[in-house]
């Protein structure tokens, strides 16, 4: 029995509901140029959001998501003091958070894609179907909205999808690991993981220290509202595959490199589970694919080396500096572009990856944490200044170390294989607060 009740009708419905599979989305940001065109937005907005009490969605089979950024609130028009309540890193904004994020050299906000990391991202509306055709004629709704309102200009879009496989464009299963949430009804993917308190994603409720943080002012905008990351990354498939074949010295390995790279085989089956071969029918399983733990069974990592992503990001209970629990996220990754063929290890030069979302109450020490602490570092394990070896900022000098017996395993010359194209720190406040953010002079 929950010890919490959230306000599941106030909270948008993009927060907590699960994504269908497969599906089609699309991000699209705006730029409030006229004040009253902004606050007439937001009333339109707030008119097709779903919330998170309800299964289905004001806009037929499409669920939309809003959120703003700093320079969105301001643009809006909210009072200094109101500005001043949000979280410093979200007022800085993401290009501002570039060092801390490891976003240097090729991945500097001097090289993202514009707008991207501009003072002209105000907000950032998302739509989600089952598929194409839906996704396009709520969107051709949408744009009926917004386009006969003059002072609203759409600046960017990126459309992206969640394939049948679930496979990100490294071709491994992705979506499989999910926080419990206590109060939320939606139970986690880890049956092994004590659900997380309320307040590490929805503004307004007790957290993980114990206490009820402080949200943005007044009330009515804070509570019930959450952040949320949105980062466009490239992904360097064709330099991965040849990485990986480079670095196999017989038939076979370089599945097994990825896997160990990863921490999962790419069907999604734990190596923690299933350490010597990879099992498409437990990455398929979702009663099984995410029931494990590291401390009493892998200590050392021998299945599941500590410095894979998937053991750095989330390192359950094993023994490492810190507590795992108030560094814990929502992720949504959806793919753009197309695969790139099995097989082919030449780069064709098209534009692919991930478009990654986090969502959680606190910047600081969920995903910057975690994209600092433990992507770019390993010091918070015993492994250095390692950098994660998959997603990590390696500048062709990165090493991957796989504890093995008799000797382990060293990696060499890992390189980058993940480019920030840019994003952005947004805020996404309670259907209240949406409607509030209409008329916020009230
Ligand atoms: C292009 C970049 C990335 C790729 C290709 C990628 C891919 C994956 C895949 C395939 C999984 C395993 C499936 C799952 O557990 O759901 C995973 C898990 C995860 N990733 Fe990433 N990821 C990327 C970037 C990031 C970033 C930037 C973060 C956070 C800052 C992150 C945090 C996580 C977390 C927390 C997990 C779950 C770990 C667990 O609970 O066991 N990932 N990722």
């Amino acid at each position: 029995m929950s010890r919490f009740t959230l306000e599941l009708d106030d909270i948008q419905s993009g927060v907590l509901r699960p994504r269908p599979t497969p599906y089609a989305a699309t991000y699209v940001l705006f730029r409030i140029d006229d004040r009253e065109a902004g606050r007439e937005l937001m009333r339109r907005l707030s008119c097709v959001v779903a919330s998170a009490a309800h299964p289905t969605s004001p806009a037929g089979e499409t669920w939309v998501s809003v959120g703003l950024s700093f320079q969105g609130l301001k643009a809006l028009g909210l009072p200094q003091a109101s500005l001043d309540s949000f979280a410093p890193e979200f007022q800085q904004g993401m290009a501002a958070r570039a060092r801390v994020l490891g976003d240097t050299g090729e991945s500097s906000p001097e090289f993202w894609e514009k707008p991207l990391g501009s003072a002209d991202v105000h907000v950032v509306v998302t739509a989600l179907s089952p598929d194409k055709e839906h996704l396009e004629r709520s969107l051709d709704r949408a744009r009926q909205a917004y386009e006969k309102l003059p002072g609203i200009t759409a600046i960017w879009r990126q459309d992206c999808h969640a394939l049948p496989t679930e496979k990100e464009a490294f071709g491994f299963k992705d979506g499989i690991g999910h926080p419990a949430i206590d109060g939320s009804g939606n139970p986690g993917t880890n049956p092994h993981e004590l659900p997380l308190k309320p307040g590490e994603f929805v503004l307004g409720y007790p957290d993980e220290m114990g206490e009820v943080p402080s949200i943005p002012q007044p009330e009515i905008l804070g509570r019930n509202g959450t952040y949320v990351v949105f980062r466009k990354l490239h992904q360097r498939v064709a330099a991965f595959r040849q990485y990986l074949k480079a670095n196999s010295l017989r038939p076979g390995e370089e599945e097994w490199l990825a896997a160990k790279m990863m921490g999962r085989w790419r069907s999604g089956a734990p190596l923690a589970v299933c350490p010597m071969h990879d099992d498409p029918e437990l990455g398929a399983d979702p009663k099984r694919n995410n029931a494990f733990l590291y401390k009493e069974d892998d200590p050392v990592g021998y299945k599941t080396p500590c410095g894979s992503h998937i053991r750095r990001t989330n390192a359950r209970d094993a023994e490492i500096a810190g507590v795992v629990r108030i560094h814990r996220m929502i992720r949504r990754g959806t793919s753009y572009g197309p695969v790139l063929p099995d097989g082919t290890l030449e780069d064709d030069g098209v534009d692919r990856g991930l478009m990654f979302a986090f969502v959680g109450a606190h910047l600081g020490r969920q995903f910057e944490f975690v994209q600092s602490e433990w992507m770019n570092d390993g010091s918070f394990f015993g492994g250095g200044s390692t950098k994660d070896p998959v997603a990590g900022p390696s500048d062709g000098d990165g090493t991957f170390d796989i504890p093995k017996r008799p000797l382990r395993k060293r990696l060499q010359g890992l390189s980058r294989f993940v480019v920030t194209r840019g994003g952005e720190y947004c805020f996404l406040p309670g259907l209240r607060a949406l409607r509030w953010l209409g008329n916020p002079t009230n």
